[in-house]
């Protein structure tokens, strides 16, 4: 490689002020950000970042699926590009590090080489994926732009329809423009993501990178428990048809389950809403949020098979009619060897401690596997806090992540 780029590094003061400058923007006052995807703060986010495009001269794209990014013809005419980014939405009352630290991240080494005048043989795109978290559909942007996002996901996602309907109203979205966001794969080189970790491992080992190998599978249900509403106080405990029971049954069912035949895997039940739901009115229905993650297909459909099942039978034990709604699912995706190897090999030359590890958490270069090249990378998460406002990540393992993904990127392309 050019000694000239082996020598680039970013601009940390910029990147910085960036930063804190977006954490502004959804900010809960306690260290984290609310910015669900399409929220009116998200859209702010989005406008927020078309800004620094234009002042930083790079040119600007917004494909159908809404994805944001800043492009910068820095190879030669025809060239293909190497995407870099990741999200700037967020989970309900999350963390300011999560998805937003790869965008700026991205938009950074896109200034840094176009201002170093050096040419490569690829151009390169910083991209904010739509709804990477889920709060609608899930993987939404880059599902769209890999091509794998399909009409019929549209119409159950995880977040519901009429949210789905009602966010792509506010971007000015349409479904036939997501549906027809597909990018030719022979035009990327392929993309590379820097993530926080989200979790204690790399504290744990002493490592400043964590060269992610696979990332995990997920899928999503709601499951309906039905009995039948009843006065509170006059009818008899035996002759209740309570769907409280077989819901909290479940649940606790769900993590016995995952400790003792699981160990691999995890399972979440989110969120859970009673109906009629008033303290005197035995509950009819009880909906619950399922999700369930795991590292190979093999363990995936055999996870999916035991909750299930375990489901019905708690219906069944508490005489209660159980109703069983698919919300989507997310394949286990390994990630590229080259990828990987540019950035084993960029941590290497900036004198960093990297180790490869598996991500527990979903990520958009899921969405990609399989269609071109792709790579991702973490720096370490405090108390491996995240989805949370207590989510923080020291600035020195931001800078360190971001000189990373700019010198990954170099030598992916090399
Ligand atoms: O939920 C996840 O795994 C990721 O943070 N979207
Ligand atoms: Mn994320
Ligand atoms: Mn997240």
């Amino acid at each position: 490689m050019d000694p000239r780029l082996e020598s680039l590094r970013i601009n940390p003061p910029r990147l910085k002020a960036d930063f804190e400058a977006l954490s502004e923007i959804g900010s809960t006052g306690d260290g984290g950000v609310h910015r669900p995807s399409l929220s009116a703060a998200h859209l702010a986010a989005r406008a927020w970042l078309r800004e620094r495009i234009a002042s930083a001269g790079l040119d600007f794209r917004q494909d159908g699926a809404g994805n944001h990014s800043a492009t910068l013809e820095c190879g030669p005419p025809g060239a293909k590009t190497l995407l870099l980014g990741s999200h700037l939405d967020s989970v309900p009352y999350g963390g300011r590090f999560d998805g937003a630290l790869g965008v700026l991240a991205a938009l950074e080494t896109l200034r840094t080489v176009k201002e170093s005048g050096l040419s490569l043989p690829v151009d390169l795109e910083a991209i904010d994926f739509t709804d990477e978290e889920g709060t609608l559909v899930g993987l939404l942007g880059s599902r769209a732009l890999a091509g794998k996002l399909t009409s019929a996901e549209l119409q159950s996602p995880r977040g519901g329809r009429a949210d789905l309907l009602a966010g792509l109203a506010r971007a000015g979205l349409t479904e036939q423009g997501l549906l027809s966001a597909r990018r030719d794969p022979q035009t990327l080189a392929g993309y590379l993501e820097l993530h926080i970790e989200q979790g204690p491992r790399l504290i744990r080992e002493g490592a400043e990178i964590g060269v992610v190998t696979a990332i995990v599978g997920i899928a999503s249900y709601r499951l309906s428990y039905a009995g039948r509403a009843d006065h509170a106080g006059t009818t008899p405990m035996p002759d209740r048809l309570d769907a409280a029971q077989g819901a909290s049954a479940f649940t606790l069912a769900v993590r016995k389950i995952l400790m003792e035949e699981f160990p691999d895997c995890v399972a979440n039940v989110g969120a859970m809403t009673f109906h009629p739901g008033a303290f005197n009115i035995v509950p009819a229905r009880v909906d619950l949020s399922l999700e369930f993650r795991a590292p190979t297909v093999a363990d995936f459909n055999r996870l999916e098979d035991a909750l299930l099942r375990r489901a019905r039978a708690e219906a069944e034990r508490y005489d209660l009619e159980l109703a069983v709604e698919f919300l989507g699912k997310h394949r286990p995706a390994p990630m590229s060897a080259s990828a990987q190897e540019a950035i084993a090999g960029a941590c290497a030359d900036l004198d960093l401690r990297s180790i490869p590890l598996a991500s527990g958490a979903g990520h958009d270069p899921q969405s990609l596997a399989g269609v071109i090249p792709v790579g991702m990378f973490f720096i370490p998460s405090v108390g491996g806090a995240s989805h949370s406002p207590r989510e923080f990540s020291k600035w020195e393992h931001c800078v360190k992540g971001a000189n990373v993904l700019l010198q990954a990127a170099l030598r992916a392309v090399d």
